[in-house]
């Protein structure tokens, strides 16, 4: 066994990683090979080099929950998995790219604004939300692209509404958004960041300056909090809310598309949530196990730890697969059927250890109130296009689909 480190390259049939999605909602086929190399094995990144791959739920929890697995991407050995990621080094990302202690520092006042009883009293302005984007879809239709109607908007408007940001932007921060996590080379996505990162400069300072305080909303909270403390640090500020604006729509938008587009193409599924509703909350988590749209954790090294029987090296980059970890038979039998009424509890698409997502009890709600509500109000709900004419988004990238053409 090499320990080559991540960016050392070799010539090496280890399978190639990331790959593409064919259906949208199964891994790529060729991550059988990935997984036939047990649950810690080697693949082989875009630039030649070998990292681990960890592919199992037990070794996945293990690497997530360990400290010595780093989440600095401004660590040289971090590995860059698409060449898009070579920016992530450039600038220090709070939260996703920071170990504890600091870590736990930066997200400890950010908790309770994501806590149950905070989203629970969310879930009637969510519902609302949900109800006016139907009720436009069902003036304008029949036939709408759910993507543009509902599936963006939903998540969107909803964390404008939480963080106090102006919903009339958001075709601007949408646009840079979807560059910043899909864009092919380094130098657009950092045009990108640097895009939304004055933006967000902007938006604080004009809350700074307000009168009458900054306005409802976390940014506004944590402007008054910042200045009771002393000050508020406007950078570290202005990074945090690039990530919760991100992390706050592109993910839940993919998943909501990608759970409609999966429901309709198992009716058998479909219809046994129809006749018994109280089984959303259970197919959310089947759905999030399933489709596993974060299909990429990546962690380098900081010590030597021995794992599933191999030893991995300080300066070895790692990539937790979570999309296999999510399909172990061990955790879950049958792994390749939907089935809403399994218990998919312990999947690992929200990560796992310190930086679970932050935002699951909100992706959770949104995700529950738009599929029941969007199936409730529009019950005769079909595609509008053969299922080969809409294509994944690529490998890499937060998976989901382009556009989502439907009709009733
Ligand atoms: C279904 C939708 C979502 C999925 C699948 C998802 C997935 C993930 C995953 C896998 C991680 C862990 C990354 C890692 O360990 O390297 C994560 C972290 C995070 N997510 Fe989400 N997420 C979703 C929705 C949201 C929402 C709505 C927000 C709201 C702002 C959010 C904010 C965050 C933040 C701030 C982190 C970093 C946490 C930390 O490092 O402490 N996510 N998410």
């Amino acid at each position: 066994m090499t320990a080559a480190g991540s960016r050392a390259t070799a010539p090496s049939d280890a399978p190639a990683f990331p790959q593409d999605r064919t259906c949208p909602y199964a891994p790529p086929a060729g991550y059988a090979d990935v997984a036939a190399g047990g649950p810690v094995t080697r693949v082989t990144l875009y630039d030649g080099s070998l990292v681990w791959a960890v592919t199992g739920h037990a070794e996945a929890r293990a690497v997530l929950a360990d400290q010595r697995f780093s989440s600095d991407r401004q660590d040289p050995h971090f590995p860059v998995v698409v060449p898009r990621a070579e920016q992530q080094a450039t600038i220090r990302t709070p939260l996703l790219g920071v170990d504890d202690p600091r870590h736990a520092e930066e997200r400890r006042p950010l908790i309770p604004h994501f806590g149950h009883r905070t989203i629970a009293a969310l879930r009637p302005r969510i519902q609302e939300i949900v109800d006016g984007l139907i009720d436009t879809m069902l003036a304008e239709g029949p036939g709408a692209e759910l993507v543009s109607a509902y599936s963006l908007p939903v998540p969107s408007m909803v964390i404008c509404h939480l963080l106090g940001v102006p919903y009339a932007d958001h075709e601007y921060f949408e646009a840079r958004s979807r560059e910043l996590l899909a864009s092919i080379t380094a130098d657009d996505a950092v045009r990108a960041r640097n895009a939304l990162l004055d933006y967000l400069r902007r938006l604080v300072e004009d809350k700074q300056r307000q009168p009458g305080g900054p306005g409802p909303g976390l940014l506004g909270e944590l402007i008054e909090q910042g200045r009771k403390n002393g000050g508020t640090d406007r950078d570290q500020l202005v990074l945090i809310a690039l990530i919760l604006l991100v992390a706050g729509h592109e993910t839940t938008s993919n998943m909501i598309a990608l759970g409609t587009y999966t429901l309709l193409r198992h009716p058998d599924q479909l219809a046994a949530l129809r006749a018994d509703p109280a089984l959303m909350p259970g197919a959310v988590e089947e759905l999030l196990r399933y489709l596993t749209i974060a299909d990429a954790l990546v962690r380098v090294a900081t010590e030597d730890v021995e794992l599933g029987g191999h030893t991995i090296r300080a300066g070895d980059g790692v990539v937790v697969v979570p999309s296999l970890a999510n399909r172990d038979t061990a955790v879950y039998p049958g792994p390749e059927t939907l089935d809403v009424r399994r218990s998919a509890r312990h999947h690992l698409a929200f990560g796992f250890g310190p930086h679970q997502c932050l935002g699951q009890n909100l992706a959770r709600a949104e995700m529950e109130i738009a599929l029941s509500t969007l199936f409730a109000r529009i019950p005769t709900l079909r595609l509008a296009v053969g299922p080969d004419e809409l294509p994944a988004k690529p490998g890499g990238t937060l998976q989901g689909l382009y556009s989502l053409p439907v009709t009733w």
